[in-house]
This record gives C-alpha cells, structure tokens and sequence, in this order.
C-alpha cells in the first residue's frame, strides 16, 4: 500500500542535477511532508529496488538511465525550538534549500551558518557529507538529526557525536549508507553574532571592502561574492562544485613534493599531516580550462568539472579518471572525487 505517495515513472532528472545532465530514473517518489517518509518505509519500495536519495542534486553525476528509486525530500519548514542562554535551537526540514534556510536564519537572528552562506543545495544532504566553506562545517553547527530506519520504520534522534563527522564524510556516507532516511535537523546557533574570519580569502575580501567587523549579513553576502567569483552559476554552466576532495598527505609526502615544487599550496591538519590544494595540483598538470569532450576544467577554480555543453556521466567520469591519473603520475598523489557517482 502506497497511500498517497506520489510516485512517478520514468522521470526526467535534467532540472534535478546541477550538473545538467539528461538521466532518467526509472522511478521517482517526492517527498512532502515528514509523513511521507514513513509512508514510504511502509510501502516496501526501497528494499524491493535500489534507491539513492537525490536532495538539491548539485553533488552527482548520474547514468544516462537509473533503474532503481530516487527519493526526493521535497518537505519544507522551520522551527526555532528553543533560545535559552544564547543558544537558538532550530529545527529545519530535510527538503529546505540550504541557500534560503541561511539567509531565513541570519534574518531572524540565528547566527552561525554565515560562512556556509551560498552553497547549494538542501538542509538533508547538510550532515550526509559535512558540508564546508570558509573556514566551516556542517560538523560545527548540527545539534541532532533525524532518521528513519528504511528496514523497520524506527524513528529517532542521532546526536551529531554518533555522525563520525569527517572531511566532506560522515557515517551517512559510510556505514550508515542508504539505511536511513533523513527528515529534519536541528541546528545549535547563536543569537549574539561573531564573525568567524579565519579563512584568509575571506578576510582579505572584507577588508578590501573596508569591512574589519562586518554584520552577520555583509559576511554572508561577502561569502556569496568570493563563492560566485570562483564558482560557475549552476543555472548557467552546469557543475557539481569542487569535483574533487582536497587530498591529505603525510609530512614525508608534503616534503617531497614542495622540494620540487616550493609554491605548493597546503595547510597543516590537526594530525601533523598536511591538505594539499587540489585545485593547484591539477592546474598544475595543465587541466585548468582545458576539456575532454564535452566536460571541461573550470577556467576560475580548476575543482570544478563543466559541463561543456549535453555531457554525459561517462563523460564525467572518464576526464575525471584522466585527471586522477595525471596528477598521480606527476606528484605521487590519489585524488578521490567528492561528487558521487549515481
Ligand atoms: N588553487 C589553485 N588553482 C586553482 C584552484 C585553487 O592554485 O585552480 C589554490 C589557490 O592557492 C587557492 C587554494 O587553492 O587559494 C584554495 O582554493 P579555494 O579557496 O577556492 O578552496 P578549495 O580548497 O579549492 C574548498 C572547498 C570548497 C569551498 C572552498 C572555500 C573542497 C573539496 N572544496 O575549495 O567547497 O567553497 O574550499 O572554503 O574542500 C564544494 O565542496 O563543492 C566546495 C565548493
């Protein structure tokens, strides 16, 4: 029984991937409200068929064709919860746009989400891969999450210590890959306002603008430009953002590489290795603006992969593969990709 879940055959996904890709998923189901997810557990669907949980679309790169179940969180709301000794706990639905959940909670007072202004896609997807930029992470700012069990239909809270929060990972991603469903979170902010400006673009940008102690509301805006100027505007050039994960190597690795190359660009991790910038390893490989059919290399931020113009996963995946082996071949050095491979 599928009560009213609404579920569709043989959907087009063009305008559900940033990327632009022209996939069709043999079966797709939205989901509206947080009944619906229950619903959908009760139906059986999902352990009848595969399935990926497709949010804002702006992180994958599909096949032409999906036989299995996309699942779209589509619910939307936002709830301050509870605002006692500075701390505002909000709850946000998993279908929300991130972009606009930032923005509402900046209007509102709720601070904390400044430096992750911009980015796309939606609240759900936040804790699947600890979001980041400028200096943040999805990591520093979710309280609780809340989860549906796809085989029994248990609902219940996971606190953020339970996640194994990581680099662009977390236990959603890992262990927990397409058991659960995620329906809502809730996010610990602040009602006083400090602005995190330890990320150096962007402290160098406000101070370009003359702004040394900006309001919450100029940080986010500043975010938004240094975002726009780096990256490709998904209505106009598809993408899926940084294609590839920053590679963290040991101390030996980093060594060996800035003594042939000294203006390597790297910064030290916790755990006395180092992140390397992966935008700079493949430009130096010579791969910034340069395509391989029709994928290209972002001419501003050599991350990001383009779609050039009707290209297909394969095609995605094959300059990736060049790309990977390229840079291993010149600096020793594995790049993972960030965006998945649906
Ligand atoms: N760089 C180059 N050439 C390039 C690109 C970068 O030399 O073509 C060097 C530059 O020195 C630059 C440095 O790399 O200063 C870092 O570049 P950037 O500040 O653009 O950041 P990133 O490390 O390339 C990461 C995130 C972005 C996030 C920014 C800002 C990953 C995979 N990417 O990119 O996240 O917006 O930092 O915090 O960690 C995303 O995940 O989709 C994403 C856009």
């Amino acid at each position: 029984m599928n009560g009213s879940l609404n579920i569709k055959e043989n959907f087009k996904l063009l305008e559900y991937n940033t990327f632009g890709i022209d996939a069709v998923a043999a079966r797709y189901v939205q989901l509206d409200t947080l009944a619906d997810y229950a619903a959908l557990v009760r139906s059986g669907l999902l352990l009848r068929h595969p399935f990926f949980v497709l949010g804002g679309g702006s992180n994958v790169v599909l096949p032409d064709r999906y036989e299995g179940t996309v699942v779209h969180p589509a619910n939307k709301g936002i709830r301050l919860i509870d605002r006692q000794n500075g701390v505002c706990l909000v709850e946000a639905e998993a279908g929300e746009v991130w972009a606009r959940f930032v923005d509402h909670c900046i209007s509102n007072g709720w601070h904390g989400l400044e430096n992750l202004a911009g980015i796309p896609g939606t609240v759900g997807a936040a804790p699947v891969q600890n979001v980041g930029a400028y200096g943040k992470e999805a990591k520093d700012v979710v309280e609780r999450t809340h989860i549906v069990d796809i085989e029994s239909g248990e609902e219940r809270w996971v606190a953020a210590a339970e996640c194994r929060f990581g680099y662009r990972r977390s236990r959603f991603k890992d262990d927990w890959r397409n058991r659960f469903l995620i329906d809502r979170v809730v996010f610990r902010l602040a009602d006083t306002f400090v602005p995190d400006l330890g990320y150096k673009a962007l402290a160098t940008a406000l101070a370009d603008k003359g702004l040394q102690q900006p309001t919450a509301r100029q940080l986010a805006d500043t975010v938004t430009a240094v975002r726009d100027s780096k990256l490709p505007n998904p209505k106009v050039t598809g993408s899926a953002g940084s294609f590839f994960k920053n590679p963290i190597v040991c101390g030996a690795d980093y060594e060996r590489i800035k003594a042939a190359c000294p203006d390597v660009v790297a910064y030290a991790t916790a755990d006395g290795g180092y992140k390397l910038a992966a935008g700079w390893l493949i430009e130096r490989c010579g791969w910034k603006g340069r395509s391989l059919g029709p994928v290209g290399v972002y001419d501003k931020q050599a991350l990001v992969l383009v779609n050039r113009g009707g290209c297909k996963g394969s095609d995605v995946r094959r300059l990736a593969d060049t790309i990977i082996a390229d840079v291993e071949a010149r600096f020793g050095v594995k790049l993972e990709c960030e965006a998945i491979f649906v």
